[in-house]
């Protein structure tokens, strides 16, 4: 007996333990039906049966395929995507991809291949996208050029390539991007440019290389998208080097774990006689800054600056006429003066965000700037007690203005009559202080979006928004009211054109009933995170198909009068909210299932009572809630009674009957 139960025992364990091995390779993630399959990082050393054939887009990076060939992938004919990422490949044999026509993007990323056949790539019609990032390829003959004619991008970054000369037979002509990021390459030649001749519109990525030397009139007469030197320790010879060439956008940024020479106006020498859109100069110093170190940026249009430790630009710096975008980011300046705006007579964008001094605005440090549409002036420890026509002054077609994230602003009434254009006012985060009764906003006719959150606000100023009749977006968030309520007079009355309005995490307690009866072209509103009651719905009755964000409040029961007011909205956020899962909250529940649609977040929106309720889902709920007990005895009773009447009356009319005959 006890041998036939341990048999059994051994049966049983074996059984699981061959379940656990079966299901191992059925590990593979399905993301799309039939198309789109994730088997990364499963240990597997082929491709699972359970595949089906028609997948399309496969990721099965961190497996083990040591070699791969014609019958690896053969099953799966329609693959368009393949990621072999981290595979430990180290051969790819004939024909591996001969019966993928449509094969589009191929990553052998982080694969230490010593062997590729020279029909490796043969089969696909049109690959387009080729990753050989990280795979020990010290040549470019390594990689086979046949059936490459359509490749767009080649990733060929973080490996040992020393020379860029792509082999004679190479077919670039539709080569968009071309990647050779942390390799080896220290000196371009005419020879290796030169096989570059047949693309056009290319993006050329060197970052990490250390160029040391560019033979001159390498790049002559090229034209490029993008070309990318970052960290070069020399930017000299990059500017020599790209002589005649025309580029759009030029990047040169720097890291801080690199010495580099500092710049100075003989470093930008070369770009007199070079074509450039943009160029960005990223974590660079300058050692002189003088008014000619921008000699040769004539013909600029975009310029990044961002953290060049710069205190200020000089001024009477000449023929910058055509620089549109200027980044100033995450510099030293005290004061937006130092910036010597007039230099710039063209600028549409300014950014001086992040400045790591205490930025003071001056006064009308911007007034030459007459065509700046775009001003971001946030998280620059800006203080301000009386802004901003003084400091904002000429700037009539400011259209965007952001002040986030900074220290404290004060403002009188009609406070920015100096940008009279403004569609875009951020002061999100910034501590404002508003003394006049009237509106700082007055007489912005085009203000489209107003972002108030964070601001400490006073909001029982009524006039706080008077003035502002094209409204469409007000975030006041995390702003308090009075009480923790919205009353029926408030600061919305005036905007009537708003469509979306965001309450959230604003400590609210109860919304009038007639709070936002002006408000009748709104789509979206956000209540959510604040301790509002159902009865606050009550101020959404003259809304229609809108987003109703209520998630995170205090809701717990909603009175049957309330659901024909949500039934009108088109969608309905009830998340994190105490809701009541017992009979007398029956209509909601009934409701809740019947429009189901509607809601969002359902796995969020769970009871919170009754106690054996609690966390589960609304829809999951079951309630019969027929009639109580109570209500059984009442109805006994009033049987009970009802039928002792008739008894007595039939008896009274018998004996009626009878004394009659
Ligand atoms: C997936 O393929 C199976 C079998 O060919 C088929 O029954 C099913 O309808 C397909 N599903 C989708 C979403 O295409
Ligand atoms: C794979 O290649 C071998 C040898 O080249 C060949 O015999 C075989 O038919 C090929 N298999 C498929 C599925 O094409
Ligand atoms: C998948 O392809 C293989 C090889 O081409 C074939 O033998 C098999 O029958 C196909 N499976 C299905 C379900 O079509
Ligand atoms: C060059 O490529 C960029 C995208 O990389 C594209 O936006 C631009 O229109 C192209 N220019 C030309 C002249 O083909
Ligand atoms: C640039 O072009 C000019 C005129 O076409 C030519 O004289 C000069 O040698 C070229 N410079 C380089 C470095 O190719
Ligand atoms: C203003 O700047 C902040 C911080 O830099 C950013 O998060 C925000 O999106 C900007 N606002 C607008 C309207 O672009
Ligand atoms: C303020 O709101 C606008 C509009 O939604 C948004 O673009 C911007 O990023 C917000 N600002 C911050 C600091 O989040
Ligand atoms: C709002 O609710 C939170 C969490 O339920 C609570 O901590 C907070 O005290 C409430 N605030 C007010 C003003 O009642
Ligand atoms: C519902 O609202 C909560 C709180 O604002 C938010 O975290 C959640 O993402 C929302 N749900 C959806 C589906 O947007």
């Amino acid at each position: 007996m006890a041998s036939l139960v341990i048999c059994f025992f051994l049966v049983v364990l074996f059984s699981a333990c061959h379940e656990v091995s079966t299901s191992s390779d059925q590990l593979c993630i399905e993301k799309e039906a039939n198309k789109t399959y994730n088997c990364e990082n499963l240990g597997l050393s082929e491709i699972p049966d359970t595949l089906p054939n028609t997948t399309e887009f496969l990721e099965f990076s961190f497996n083990f395929l040591p070699t791969i060939q014609n019958t690896t992938f053969s099953r799966l004919i329609d693959l368009t995507f393949l990621d072999l990422t981290r595979c430990q490949i180290n051969w790819i044999h004939d024909d591996t991809f001969q019966s993928h026509h449509q094969l589009s993007t191929l990553i052998l990323t982080g694969n230490p291949l010593i062997f590729m056949a020279e029909t490796a790539f043969n089969g696909p019609k049109s690959l387009k996208h080729l990753f050989l990032i990280q795979t020990g390829i010290s040549s470019l003959e390594f990689i086979p050029p046949h059936n490459l004619e359509n490749l767009e991008s080649l990733h060929l970054g973080s490996n040992h390539i020393s020379s860029i000369k792509l082999p004679n037979d190479f077919p670039a002509g539709n080569l968009k991007v071309l990647d050779f990021q942390n390799n080896a390459i220290h000196y371009l030649s005419r020879e290796d440019m030169n096989s570059l001749k047949q693309t056009t519109n290319l993006s050329l990525n060197f970052n990490g290389n250390d160029i040391k030397g560019i033979e001159p009139g390498a790049f002559s007469s090229q034209f490029f998208q993008s070309l990318n030197f970052g960290g070069t320790r020399d930017l000299s010879v990059i500017f020599s080097g790209l002589r005649n060439s025309t580029i759009q956008s030029l990047w040169l940024g720097t890291f801080e774990d690199i010495d580099n020479q500092y710049l100075s106006s003989a470093t930008f020498q070369g770009l007199c006689d070079t074509s450039v859109e943009s160029i960005n100069l990223q974590k660079h110093h300058f050692s002189d800054f003088s008014s000619t170190t921008f000699r040769c940026f004539a013909q600029l249009q975009n310029l990044d600056l961002t953290a060049t430790h710069l205190q200020e630009l000089p001024s009477g710096i000449e023929g910058m006429n055509s620089l549109k975008k200027l980044v100033l980011n995450v510099n030293k300046f005290d004061q937006l003066c130092q910036i010597n705006a007039a230099n710039f007579p063209s600028l549409t964008h300014l950014y001086v965000k992040g400045n790591m001094k205490k930025l003071h605005l001056g006064t009308g440090c911007l007034e030459k700037l007459e065509n700046l549409q775009k001003l971001d002036l946030s998280h620059s420890g800006i203080e301000a007690s009386d802004c901003c026509n003084l400091q904002l002054k000429n700037l009539p077609h400011l259209q965007s203005l952001n002040l986030s994230y900074n220290e404290l602003i004060g403002f009188q009434r009609e406070a920015f009559q100096a940008c009279p254009q403004l569609e875009i006012l951020d002061l999100s985060f910034t501590h404002l202080h508003v003394s006049a009764p009237q509106s700082p906003f007055q007489n912005l006719h085009h203000l489209k979006i107003l972002n108030l959150s964070h601001s400490f606000l006073d909001t029982s100023n009524q006039l706080l928004l008077a003035g502002l009749p094209d409204l469409r977006h007000l975030n006041l968030q995390g702003n308090r009211f009075q009480d923790g309520s919205i009353p029926k007079n408030n600061l919305l009355q005036t905007v009537g054109s708003l469509e979306i309005l965001v309450l959230s995490s604003s400590d609210l307690l109860s919304i009038d009933q007639q709070a936002f009866h002006s408000l009748d072209k709104m789509s979206h509103v956000d209540l959510s995170h604040n301790n509002l009651t159902s009865n606050s719905i009550d101020a959404l009755s003259h809304l229609k198909g809108i987003y109703l964000n209520l998630a995170a409040n205090a809701i717990g029961i909603i009175s049957p009068h309330l659901l024909s007011i949500l039934s009108q909205q088109s969608t309905i956020n009830l998340s994190h909210n105490p809701l009541d899962c017992t009979c007398s909250n029956i209509h909601f529940l009934t409701w809740y299932k019947e429009n189901l649609q509607k809601l969002e977040d359902l796995e969020e929106t769970v009871c919170a009572n009754p106690p054996s309720l609690k966390g589960v889902q609304l829809s999951d709920v079951r309630l019969s809630c027929g009639i109580t007990p109570v209500g059984i005895l009442f109805l006994t009773v009033f049987f009970l009674l009802v039928s002792i009447l008739l008894i007595f009356a039939i008896k009274f009319f018998l004996r009626w009957k009878y004394q009659h005959i």
